[in-house]
């Protein structure tokens, strides 16, 4: 029973993501070898990085996202304010706030949150090509981690170069990874 049903999740997962073909293959083997092998299967399709969240949980995820974005919006805005006014001190705050929040950015996009689950910005090319976009996700982590090391020198030019480095690094990922219209 308990196999039944997770090979029935399982069979939901197939037709959406690359990983329900492997844990398909995990179930069968399973199903063959005994019941015995059910927590193993259970322990694969629980683990399973890539493994759907429940509707809920995934909207609460999107919204995570969504408001962690704003937050990485806004500091960038009052960054560039305060270099545009000369005052570096002015830097430290929001470059600080960016590069908390961008190590939580790579948590932001587990499988399942995509555009087939609600409205979002975030385009299915993600989960297509996740490796580019975790490049993307490093690449902005870096930025932000110098952009902070920029504004805790006071150094004006220094800061505005890291600051421009870093909105480079946003704006390589919306090209390709955000929807246009959103
Ligand atoms: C690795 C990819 C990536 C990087 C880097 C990135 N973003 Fe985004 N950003 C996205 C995606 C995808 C969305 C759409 C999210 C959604 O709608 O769920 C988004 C959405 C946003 C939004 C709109 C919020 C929303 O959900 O409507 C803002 C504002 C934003 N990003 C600002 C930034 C800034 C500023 C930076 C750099 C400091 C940055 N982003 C770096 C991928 C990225």
């Amino acid at each position: 029973m308990r196999l039944l049903l997770l090979a029935a999740a399982a069979f939901s997962l197939a037709g959406c993501n690359p990983g329900g073909e492997y844990t398909s293959q995990i179930l069968n083997e399973a199903n063959a070898s005994g019941a015995e092998a059910s927590a193993t299967v259970e322990n694969a399709v629980l683990n399973a990085a890539d493994t759907p969240l429940e509707k809920e949980a995934a909207l609460a995820k999107m919204k995570e996202r969504h408001d962690g974005y704003e937050e990485i919006g806004k500091a960038m805005r009052a960054a560039k304010q305060a270099i545009d006014k000369g005052d570096p001190a002015a830097v430290k705050a929001p470059a600080d706030q960016i590069a908390t929040l961008a190590p939580q950015a790579i948590g932001w996009f587990p499988a399942g949150t995509g555009p087939d689950v609600g409205k979002t910005g975030a385009r299915a090319e993600i989960w297509q090509q996740r490796a580019e976009f975790d490049q993307g996700m490093t690449r902005f982590n870096e930025a932000a981690r110098a952009f902070r090391a920029a504004a805790m020198t006071g150094d004006l030019a220094q800061i505005k170069e890291a600051h421009a480095n870093l909105g480079k690094t946003c704006g390589s990922c919306h090209d390709r990874f955000r929807q246009k219209d959103d």
